[in-house]
């Protein structure tokens, strides 16, 4: 068919914890002609709960859609160009629907969420270690309260529109792509319930090895199998958007959000990393066909798999879980930054030659890699009477690079040494950042210039599905940080931090 003078144009849905986009890429360039974004309401009902609004992302997802295709017109450029699009999402946040009505039957619970902290103690009483470690070997994963496993546990056991809509043969569940992939295919009017095989590894109900769920792990976690999605391939044809602008285009591909990023930033063979700085931040490291256990606190996870004959790729992970939340909260809870971004010019501005005496740990729920501490709870330390807000807002920053830099120490015990890294995600925009994830790392930082990779990873699967996508992507222009501290100075930083660390642990129980 004949296109317009962009070629044939592929969607991207990056549905993050804080933000809904919808960005229009030409297959042919990379390049982003349109898109709009939506930023979603959190809520914590209680202590160490964080909820969403299933609906709330749904019509956010809709909304972008539709003002997008708009933006695309006024640009003279037709939407029916567009062949297909890609879902990108956060991971394991948990939603159950009713097939029926199509109404979720509870409020999406977060990966952030620790309400199953009981769950997962009870269950390491009750089955003791060799079990919960076979649960590890199986699905890559610990035993956590980040992961889908005991969030759907926790609906089963608690909500009785749950419970009910189990008996009654009407219950669905899923991770969020499963949400939106089955309301864009028709919802209650037959949708499809699917799941692509990097969102279902991060369920911890599906084995790495046979990318099916487990029957031993949903034996483990008591969760019935007729209630999951159908595990697909990351670029394949889904089924066909029901509804709006779109009607009939193919969703052709799907992919966890950070995964989505080690497809964007073209991390496709083995050994090359990637590190994504958004609401969390999260280092994976392409292991090609090994699938690695870490000795060191990290997780082993599927980082694509391009077709359904394709051979799948995996990955070490290493997940910090608050990064740009600090920031969030510097300006929404303690209110000493009027905007995120003025970060960067802030952190900036410290020129005391104190400046990293104040450490911060921001626990807020915990820490993930590569301590999986849920008893440590945020610290902060070596503050005196010259403590200004700026302060706080670098050992904020300094608090996201320590903290990436102990996943690394760990992958380089798994694995091998980083010899530089690529970022991306929101929170990288911060050149002061970027900067002194160098220094604290001791590798070059790089930063491409196009720093959408979440999305662009989702669009380049769907367009390998629907072989559109050219095959090789060229390396895209990028800004690089080098490192530029002394061995000595940055060992100093790295002590006392840890030395702070190790006080933030064990403030919950
Ligand atoms: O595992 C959680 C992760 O997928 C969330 O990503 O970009 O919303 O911080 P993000």
């Amino acid at each position: 068919r004949q296109f317009g003078k962009f070629g044939p144009l592929i969607g991207a849905i990056d549905e993050g914890t804080s933000n809904v986009k919808f960005l229009i890429f030409a297959a042919n360039t990379s390049e982003v002609l349109t898109y709009h974004q939506i930023p979603l309401k959190r809520f914590s009902p209680q202590e160490g709960w964080v909820e969403q609004d299933a609906l709330e992302i749904l019509n956010a997802v809709l909304e972008c859609i539709e003002i997008t295709t708009d933006n695309l017109r006024k640009l003279d450029i037709s939407p029916e160009d567009v062949v297909g699009i890609g879902i990108t999402n956060q991971r394991e946040t948990t939603i159950v629907w009713s097939s029926i009505t199509g109404q979720p039957l509870y409020s999406a619970i977060v990966w952030l969420d620790v309400r199953t902290s009981k769950i997962v103690d009870d269950l390491v009483k009750r089955k003791g270690a060799q079990c919960v470690n076979a649960v590890s070997q199986t699905s890559g994963l610990p035993l956590s309260t980040y992961f889908s496993s005991v969030k759907l546990k926790w609906l089963l056991q608690n909500i009785p529109a749950v419970k009910d809509a189990v008996a009654a043969g009407e219950c669905m569940a899923g991770t969020v792509d499963s949400w939106l992939i089955w309301n864009l295919t028709g919802g209650n009017r037959g949708g499809i319930h699917a799941t692509d095989v990097t969102n279902a590894s991060r369920t911890q109900l599906m084995s790495l090895k046979t990318l099916q769920w487990d029957k031993g792990l949903l034996h483990f976690f008591d969760i019935p199998m007729q209630i999951l999605p159908k595990i697909k391939s990351s670029a394949e044809i889904y089924g066909y958007i029901s509804t709006g602008s779109l009607l009939g285009v193919p969703i052709a591909g799907c992919l966890g959000d950070q995964q989505a990023a080690l497809v964007g930033q073209g991390c496709m063979r083995f050994g090359q990393v990637k590190c994504t700085f958004g609401t969390g931040c999260f280092l994976l490291y392409n292991t090609g066909d090994s699938i690695i256990h870490s000795q060191n606190g990290l997780l082993t996870t599927v980082a694509f798999k391009l077709g359904p004959d394709a051979p799948p790729v995996y990955a070490l992970e290493g997940s910090v879980a608050i990064a740009g939340d600090t920031l969030q909260w510097l300006k929404n809870g303690l209110e000493i930054l009027n905007d995120v971004q003025d970060s960067e010019i802030e952190a900036s501005e410290v020129t005391d030659e104190e400046e990293g005496s104040i450490c911060l740990v921001p626990a807020f729920n915990g820490l993930y890699a590569p301590y999986w501490r849920k008893d440590a709870r945020g610290i902060m330390c070596g503050l005196s009477g010259r403590t200004s807000r700026r302060h706080i807002i670098r050992a904020t920053l300094e608090a996201v690079c320590q903290q990436t830099r102990a996943v690394a120490t760990a992958m380089q015990a798994d694995c091998a040494p980083l010899r530089r890294l690529l970022a991306d995600g929101g929170m990288a925009q911060n050149s002061v950042l970027m900067q002194m994830q160098a220094d604290v790392l001791a590798v070059p930082v790089i930063r491409p210039l196009m720093m959408e990779s979440t999305a662009l990873g989702a669009a380049i699967v769907a367009g390998r599905a629907l072989r559109v996508w050219p095959a090789s992507i060229p390396n895209p222009p990028a800004d690089i940080f080098l490192p530029s501290i002394s061995n000595e100075e940055r060992e100093i930083r790295r002590v006392r931090w840890e030395s702070a660390l190790d006080r933030c642990m064990g403030w919950s129980t």
